[in-house]
């Protein structure tokens, strides 16, 4: 049996053995499934740096929204969460003025909380508690003709 140091098949040669190669192919394979896992993950955190989303959208199915629930859409790339109270639509980023997670609105509380470091925003987007240093942007809301489109303010 030949002799081997750290993959190779003796002391000087250049020549990699069957169990290097097979540890490097395990880490390489290890690297990208660690990268598959993290990705999206990371897309879902800062959905900012997704595109996508026309600066004027339509919030499909907001007709068949009953007061107190929320819809997410892409607003010029953003995430943006519309609510339809007893008066009417209103929408405000979905994007924590934290760093930068995904809010999301909790009906039963009438309030955005964000999951990553426990923000809390009344339905108005003012920060209630938490890091969040400034409130949720405020988003147009606009009816034509019996359907709503959300815009920038
Ligand atoms: S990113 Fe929302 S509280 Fe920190």
């Amino acid at each position: 049996m030949k002799p081997q140091v750290d993959g190779f098949d003796k002391v000087g040669s250049a020549r990699p053995t069957r169990r290097g190669f097979l540890d490097w192919l395990i880490s390489l394979c290890s690297l990208l499934a660690g990268l598959a896992m993290t990705i999206p993950g990371l897309m879902y955190l800062w959905p900012a740096a997704r595109g996508g989303g026309s600066d004027n959208m339509e919030v499909e199915g907001a007709d068949r929204m009953a007061p107190g629930q929320s819809r997410m859409v892409q607003v010029g790339g953003k995430a943006v969460i519309v609510i339809r109270d007893r008066k009417g639509f209103r929408a405000y980023s979905a994007i924590c003025t934290h760093l930068g997670c995904l809010v999301t609105w909790e009906q039963a509380k009438e309030q955005f909380f964000c999951p990553c470091h426990a923000a809390v925003f009344d339905a108005q987007g003012r920060v209630v508690s938490g890091p969040a240093p400034a409130p949720l942007p405020a988003y147009k809301i606009k009816e034509v003709g019996g359907r709503i489109y959300v815009s920038p303010a």
